[in-house]
């Protein structure tokens, strides 16, 4: 018998930042009654922590070959994406003969092809975009009218440009991989977004589904007509409120696990008292960096938990090496490798979020109503503070000095 129920396929990258947003837009649709199956690889359901048990969701894995060790190589991404379409494919064919036809594929940046594939099955698709509206609108006018001026003036600091439907935006604001040092990143990262947007604007009704709310913004929703964007934001995890020990909540989407003794920690710290320090899940700093963070939150004077993340295995130089006054820190605030992000944000110990601006970081702690003191590094970061710090000033943005870096007595102040 057919199944009676829409059955969504979703496929991302299995990357925190990606997996997160995927998972909850999957708990949501199951929530209005569809099936959903969620592929991504072998090594990255192995490492969920907490297994997703909704009801109506279901995995399906393929091997990239990390789950025999193999670590991915900064040039390993076409090799993912290659077996990601033939899985799909076989999934697609697979969920058919089963009775469960797909009804709908959700794909995102790093999937190219999905909607020609969804497509040669006549599977609608849509395409879900886990950064804000404002910066697939950036990326659009780039390749729309924009790029020349853009990259005429990508060096000039004072450079400042005003794109229909967004604020003001310096060359600070602006996604790195027009304007920063992402020498490397840049070809690839703009090809792919430049595939994407023509596949949207090919489609007669296109699907962009943004990790965004209307009330967010409102404006950068509709400032490319073209693009028809639709909000489902805020894809941040639910159930966490005044501290309580959400282990039992079905979230389901960290990939680290580890001890959980920071929870008892900030229960002994008074209320918004906490400074939460954490630079997301690709981000690494210099020594130089990691000192003046440092003895800047040893001068505040405040408690501390500061997440610095173990370099993965094989790789040298592991950050917690580096800090000379490992001690002290430990006496005035707590280093940890990983946390329940969520479940940090929502207690009410918590006073700020020194933060890189990631986007889920940032809905997040918009969400759980934590200021933030930003430290942008790459990608859409910079365009994220830009909304946060002016937009909707709910934090502010921390200043570099000549040789790039942000002092102690910068992030004292
Ligand atoms: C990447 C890009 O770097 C970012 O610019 C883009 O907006 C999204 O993709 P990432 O750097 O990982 O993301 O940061 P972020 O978007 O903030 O996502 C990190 C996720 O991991 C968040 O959902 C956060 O809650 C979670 N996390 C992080 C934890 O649960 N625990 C941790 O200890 C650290």
């Amino acid at each position: 018998m057919a199944n009676p129920h829409p059955h969504f396929l979703i496929i991302t990258f299995p990357a925190q930042g990606h997996i997160n947003p995927a998972l909850e837009l999957a708990k949501r649709l199951i929530g209005v009654g569809a099936d959903v199956t969620f592929a991504t690889t072998i090594h990255a359901k192995s490492r969920l922590v907490k297994n997703p048990t909704v009801d109506g969701l279901r995995f399906s894995t393929f091997s990239d070959g990390q789950e025999e060790g193999v670590k991915r190589g900064p040039n390993d991404l076409p090799v993912f994406q290659r077996l990601a379409s033939e899985n799909l494919s076989e999934l697609i064919m697979a969920s058919a003969n089963e009775g469960r036809p797909i009804s709908c594929l959700i794909y995102s940046i790093v999937i190219p092809g999905a909607a020609e594939l969804a497509r040669s099955f006549n599977i609608p698709s849509a395409f879900l975009w886990i950064q804000p509206a404002t910066v697939l609108d950036i990326y659009y006018y780039y390749f729309n009218g924009f790029g020349d001026l853009i990259r005429s003036k990508s060096s000039d600091p004072s450079f400042s440009i005003e794109l229909p439907g967004l604020p003001s935006l310096s060359r600070q604001d602006l996604p790195s991989f027009f304007v920063g040092s992402d020498q490397n990143q840049e070809n690839h990262a703009l090809a792919a977004f430049q595939k994407h947007l023509e596949i949207l604007e090919q489609e007669e009704n296109p699907k962009a589904l943004v990790n965004t709310f209307d009330a967010l913004e409102p404006e950068a929703l509709r400032a490319v007509e073209k693009l028809k964007l639709t909000a489902v934001g805020p894809l941040v995890p639910s159930g966490f409120s005044d501290g309580k020990d959400a282990s039992d909540t079905p979230s389901g989407g960290d990939l680290s696990d580890g001890s959980r003794d920071y929870m008892e920690w900030l229960k002994s710290k008074p209320e918004s008292t906490v400074v939460y320090v954490s630079f997301g899940s690709i981000s690494m700093f210099s020594m130089q960096q990691m000192e003046e963070i440092a003895r800047g939150l040893l001068e505040s004077g405040r408690p501390f938990l500061w997440l610095i993340r173990a370099k993965e295995n094989g790789e040298e130089n592991k950050e917690e090496d580096k800090l000379s006054c490992q001690e002290e820190l430990e006496k005035q605030g707590m280093l940890i490798q990983w946390c329940s992000q969520m479940e940090v944000l929502s207690h009410p110990s918590l006073g700020c979020f020194v933060t890189h601006c990631g986007w889920n970081s940032s809905i997040e702690s918009l969400a759980s109503g934590v200021p933030m003191i930003a430290f942008p590094q790459w990608a859409d970061q910079g365009t994220n503070t830009k909304l946060i710090k002016d937009v909707w000033k709910t934090g502010v943005r921390l200043m570099v000095n000549e040789e790039e870096i942000v002092t102690s007595d910068e992030l004292k102040r």
